[in-house]
């Protein structure tokens, strides 16, 4: 297993350019199997993600070709049903083919994505939604099977805001007779471009972006070519990175109105920030100041924040409350910061932090994407040496995140 080592204490100088965003290129993949044919997608990032839905789909029965950042997928002869428990335990967005397949081929054999570090994850919500379209639904041996002599339109009222199940049931819904309204809808960027998509596939769907989305049934929809919208929370991350290490970091190809919750965030803290046409300049403050956040769904503070800000609050002046609101174990790099010095006690799902003058090295473990980057920015500012172990939680939602931080001139490095 791979490794990463850094020695803290350099401040990040110069450029980066940001990735495609993983959270928008999975769904938008998984849509390809509700047509025919040969959609091109670009500036998908190299992500172990990625790779694990490319295998996924060409399970199915898909043609895929991928050049650098360019994926070709031929879905005329996919006509597999069923996707198996090791491809779904490897990556619980397989859940996302399951409203494609039900669509387009009528039934469907998901295995039942099991939890993860960061909670239980169900899926009940993608199900009751699915049901009310006329999907006959059961769970055997693990599998959630399901089928239907056509799906109908429906109203569905989300009993909280899921961003995988509002995808999951607006690509069922294009296909689906008559018209169907999602209550409660994510509001996510990445819900905003997957519409855009199925739109450009011949797809009906209005109010993408709010609370209620909804989707004019189809006969058929039509092979696309997309560019992937980029990763805000990679942007998010370099701008912690920015910030933490008192640099002055311009992060370019991003998208910098899918950030306005970690933007405002960072300005209270004192970080000085200049936004462009699709770049951010970030210079850290001499002083962190520290403030509080709340985790919420999109627009609010993004969840996928949460580890990367608590790494800043660890080194702030002054001490900040940290609620993370939208998973029940989202707060397991605690315990791997306190390895490092920090000053945290928790309570229920908020951490109180205490800011410290600094961290110190350690070794440490990484135990979801997240958190993984969360402490690889503590590494950075961090006196002497941090090893991060278990970097493949890294690698499935960062692409060469080492490279990039090497390149604004981190002392870090990889290690078989
Ligand atoms: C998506 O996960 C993202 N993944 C997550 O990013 C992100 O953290 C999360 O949204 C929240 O923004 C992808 O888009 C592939 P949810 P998702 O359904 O859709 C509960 C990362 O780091 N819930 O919005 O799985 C659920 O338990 C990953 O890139 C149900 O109870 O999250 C959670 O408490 C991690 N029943 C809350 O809703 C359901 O049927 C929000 O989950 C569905 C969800």
């Amino acid at each position: 297993m791979d490794k990463i080592i850094i020695n803290g204490g350099k401040p990040l100088n110069g450029e980066v350019r940001i990735s495609g965003a993983k959270n928008a290129a999975l769904p938008i993949l998984a849509a390809s199997f509700l047509t025919e044919g040969t959609s091109t997608y670009t500036n998908v990032p190299k992500l172990q993600d990625i790779h694990s839905i490319k295998l996924l789909l060409s399970h199915l029965g898909a043609r895929i070709e991928t050049d650098a950042d360019r994926i070709q997928i031929d879905t005329r002869n996919a006509r597999g049903h069923e996707a198996p428990y090791d491809l779904v335990r490897k990556m619980r967005a397989s859940v996302l083919v399951l409203g494609p397949m039900l669509a387009r081929l009528k039934k469907a054999k998901v295995s039942l994505p099991g939890g993860c570090a960061i909670g239980a994850r169900p899926i009940d919500l993608h199900l009751k939604g699915l049901e009310q379209l006329g999907a006959r639904i059961s769970l055997e041996h693990g599998d959630v099977e399901a089928e239907t002599d056509g799906l109908k339109g429906g109203e569905i009222n989300f009993d909280l805001v899921t961003v995988t199940g509002t995808e999951n049931l607006m690509m069922a819904a294009c296909l689906a007779e008559g018209t169907t309204v999602l209550n409660n809808a994510a509001r996510e960027p990445e819900v905003v471009a997957l519409a855009e998509t199925l739109n450009r596939m011949g797809a009906n769907i209005l109010g993408a972006g709010t609370a209620v989305i909804t989707i004019e049934g189809v006969s058929s929809l039509n092979p696309v070519t997309m560019e992937i919208i980029p990763d805000r929370i990679e942007a998010g991350t370099l701008m912690v990175a920015a910030a933490l290490t008192h640099g002055d970091v311009l992060i370019t190809h991003c998208e910098p109105e899918h950030l306005g919750a970690v933007i405002d965030k960072l300005k209270v803290a004192g970080a000085d920030i200049t936004i462009g046409d699709h770049t951010i300049r970030v210079k850290g403050p001499d002083t962190i100041q520290s403030a509080d956040i709340q985790t919420m769904p999109y627009p609010g503070f993004p969840t996928d924040m949460q580890a990367q800000y608590m790494v800043l609050m660890c080194v702030a002046d002054g001490s900040s409350l940290i609620n993370e609101t939208i998973f029940e174990k989202r707060l397991i790099h605690v315990s791997e910061l306190l390895r490092m010095g920090a000053d945290i006690t928790i309570s229920g799902q908020t951490a109180l932090v205490r800011g410290i003058s600094s961290l110190s090295g350690a070794p440490v473990m990484a135990s979801d994407l997240r958190a993984s980057a969360s402490l690889i920015l503590a590494g950075l500012v961090a006196t002497g040496e941090t090893v991060v172990n278990r970097v493949y939680h890294l690698d499935r939602g960062y692409d060469a995140l080492d490279k990039k931080l090497a390149g604004l001139g981190a002392d870090i490095r990889r290690e078989k």
